[in-house]
C-alpha cells in the first residue's frame, strides 16, 4: 500500500491541442510548468499565455529511447512537482521516469478501460461497434493504459457518429472529470492498493 500527501505542485505533460491543459488552468489548479515531446503545439501556447515556464523533450534529441527517458524525467524533476498529468501526452515514459514518479503520474484516456487501450481509444471503440465508451483517469504503470483506475466517465455512440465527433463529446466528459479527480486528489490525498485507487 502507498499512501499519498495531497499534492500541490502539479507538471501536464502534453502533445496537442491541450483543451484538458486549458481545464486544469480555468480551474485554478496550481500548475508549475508545461512540458512536451514536440514544438509547435497549442498545448504550449496555451501554457505560454499563462505565463507558466515549458520544456520540451524531443525523441530524435537523445540517442535513445532511455536517454529521453530520463532526459523527460529530469526536466520533470526540476520543477519539484508532487503530481504529474499526462494529458493528451502521446508518448509512453520508461523505467527511469516511472522509478521517480510511480504513483504520482496520472493519464487521462479517452475510452472505459480495459477496453480500448492504445493511442486510437475513439476509433477503436467505434470501430468495434460500442454502444458506450467514455473516458478513463487512472495512474500510469508500466504498460499501455493497464495502470490502476481512479474515475471513469461514460459516453453514448450515436449512429452514424465519427471518430472527431464522438471524440469531442469524449473530450466534454474528460475535462470535467479529470477536473474533478485532480482537485480531489489535490484536497484529500489518497492510496494506492494494488490496482484499488482510494480517495477519503
Ligand atoms: C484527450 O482525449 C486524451 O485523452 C487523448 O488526447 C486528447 C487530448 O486532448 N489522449 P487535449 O490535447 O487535452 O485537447
Amino acid at each position: 500500500m502507498a499512501a499519498f500527501p495531497p499534492p500541490s505542485r502539479l507538471v501536464v505533460l502534453v502533445s496537442g491541442s491541450g483543451t484538458n491543459l486549458q481545464a486544469l488552468l480555468d480551474a485554478g489548479a496550481n500548475v508549475v510548468a508545461v512540458g512536451a515531446d514536440r514544438e509547435g503545439i497549442v498545448g504550449l501556447e496555451r501554457a505560454e499565455r499563462a505565463g507558466l515556464p515549458t520544456f520540451v523533450a524531443k525523441l530524435k534529441d537523445f540517442g535513445s529511447r532511455e536517454e529521453w527517458d530520463a532526459g523527460l524525467a529530469e526536466a520533470v524533476a526540476s520543477f519539484e512537482p508532487d503530481l504529474i498529468v499526462s494529458a493528451g501526452f502521446m508518448k509512453i515514459v520508461g523505467k527511469e521516469f516511472l522509478a521517480r514518479f510511480g504513483g504520482r503520474f496520472v493519464n487521462t484516456h479517452p475510452a472505459l478501460l480495459p477496453s480500448f487501450p492504445g493511442a486510437h481509444g475513439v476509433r477503436d471503440a467505434l470501430a468495434y461497434g460500442a454502444k458506450v465508451t467514455g473516458c478513463t483517469v487512472h495512474f500510469v504503470d508500466d504498460g499501455v493504459d493497464t495502470g490502476p483506475i481512479i474515475a471513469q466517465s461514460a459516453v453514448e455512440v450515436r449512429p452514424g457518429d465519427t471518430e472527431e465527433a464522438l471524440h469531442e463529446r469524449i473530450k466534454e466528459v474528460e475535462r470535467r472529470l479529470l477536473v474533478d479527480v485532480v482537485g480531489r486528489l489535490s484536497r484529500d490525498g489518497y492510496r494506492i492498493e494494488g490496482r484499488k485507487v482510494l480517495l477519503p
